[in-house]
């Protein structure tokens, strides 16, 4: 079945624009049959812009209960967060260590940084943490784990998802198959919502309208949505007006055709905000009484709680034995599995030893190397084999001096005295 797989970064309290985005075709998704639909809080990567910690904290939870609100049911799919499972830092580690740094300086939100600084005459890593360094390899790691098949995205990400493939593909090259290697899945259909000033709506430009704001607020902020200044009767353009997307976004294909005739006929701007904030209201009111629970009520704050851990359970139910795989795979591995032998051999070839032969001459001769098979000592020939294995068990018991069976051997150019003695000395001590 394939896997889709999408992180949420906990820096902010989630908007209408999230919602038309990001959540609602995501829950929508999660329904389908035939995929296996991950979501996830992502809140190591907040840690990267937000170093206000109740922030972190506060945006988790209004994060987790917007998606529980609008309808993800975590029964059917993978809910967890990012910090509750250790394998994702684990893995970040082994990615690291296989991600070129050459790469990593090619990530946009890096660049963009070191652009600004160096404009600004700034040394160009001024203000840039490791962390925003490291962020996609972070991302490589929440998709590699889960062995993600797509993921979904804006564009701004898409170079994320390329690097994940390139860190995966890396590892697999080194280490053998281990990631399925994700793709990113633009959501090209989906309409990228204006906010109050027309511009994308996007925390970036304060110009957003949160998804659970009370309803007056709601109907203050959508009075606030700048149009221009035609009067009552006069003719409207539906295409372009910031009014009208947002109006289409929570609409039926019906409902937009009579909003764009009424714009033609020259609805006034205060009665087409009035629509607008009914529109939108209808379909949040519900939701936003969940999100009440969830977010603003101590039973539903601790039961959003328990999902996400439960959901981290469950989710390590798969990253933990992958990890063990990846561990063994790279070398950290229980030293009672392999390993040791070859040390060992390698140990006792490292020791001197005697060798018997027989020349061509007919005669019987035996020599010592050392270790690295250097020779050490080498006989003269004798009749039997008999007499030349008496003298070497002479020399291994100990029992016979060198001086005394001087006239047995040869002695070899280069190996001192000293040297010959301490492998007579190590053989004995070996038995
Ligand atoms: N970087 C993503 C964003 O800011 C959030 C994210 C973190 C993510 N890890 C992910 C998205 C893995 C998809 C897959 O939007």
């Amino acid at each position: 079945m394939p896997r889709i797989l999408t992180g949420i970064t906990t820096s902010g309290t989630p908007h209408l624009g999230n919602y038309v985005g990001a959540i609602r075709p995501a829950i929508a998704a999660s329904h389908a049959p035939g995929v296996e639909s991950f979501y996830f809080l992502a809140d190591y990567h907040a840690l990267i812009k937000v170093t206000e910690p109740s922030r972190v904290q506060r945006s988790t939870l209004e994060i987790a209960a917007a998606w529980l609100a609008c309808g993800l049911d975590p029964e059917r799919v993978w809910f967890y967060r990012q910090s509750d499972i250790p394998e994702i830092p684990e893995l970040t580690w082994l990615l690291t260590c296989v991600a070129a740094k050459g790469l990593l300086n090619r990530a946009h939100a890096y660049k963009a940084a070191v652009d600004r600084n160096v404009a600004d005459g700034d040394d160009p890593d001024a203000g840039v943490t490791a962390g925003l360094f490291m962020y996609p390899v972070l991302m490589a790691a929440d998709i590699l784990l889960f062995n993600a098949n797509k993921v979904p995205v804006g564009r701004d990400q898409v170079q994320h998802i390329e690097m994940a493939r390139d860190i995966g593909a890396r590892f697999n090259h080194l280490y053998g198959e281990h990631f399925v290697l994700p793709e990113a899945a633009i959501e090209e259909h989906v309409a990228t919502l204006p906010g109050l000033d027309g511009r994308k709506m996007s925390k970036s430009y304060d110009n957003t309208i949160p998804l659970f704001c009370d309803r007056g607020e709601l109907k203050k902020l959508i009075a606030g949505i700048v149009t221009d200044s035609r009067a009552p009767g006069e003719p409207k353009d539906a295409e372009g007006s910031n009014v009208f997307e947002l109006y289409r976004a929570f609409s039926s294909a019906q409902e937009t055709a009579a909003m764009r005739a009424a714009f033609a006929a020259g609805i006034g701007w205060g009665d087409a905000k009035q629509k607008l904030f009914e529109r939108i209201d209808a379909e949040i009111a519900p939701l936003r009484e969940r999100y009440a629970h969830y977010a603003g009520t101590a039973e539903g704050v601790a039961e959003v709680e328990r999902l996400l851990r439960t959901g981290a359970v469950k989710a390590r139910t798969l990253a933990a034995p992958l990890l063990m795989k990846l561990r063994a795979a790279v070398g950290l591995r229980d030293l009672r599995n392999g390993g040791v032998e070859p040390v060992v051999a390698k140990a006792k070839s490292a020791s001197p030893q005697f060798k018997q032969y027989r020349e061509n001459d007919g005669k019987f001769y035996f020599k010592l190397l050392d270790g690295d098979g250097r020779l050490l000592l080498q006989s003269v020939g004798f009749a039997s084999p008999k007499e030349a294995g008496a003298i070497v068990a002479e020399l291994k018991s100990g029992n016979a001096e060198l001086a005394s069976i001087a006239h047995s051997v040869v002695r070899v150019d280069g190996v001192d005295e000293a040297s010959l003695a301490d492998a007579l000395r190590e053989l004995r001590a070996e038995g």
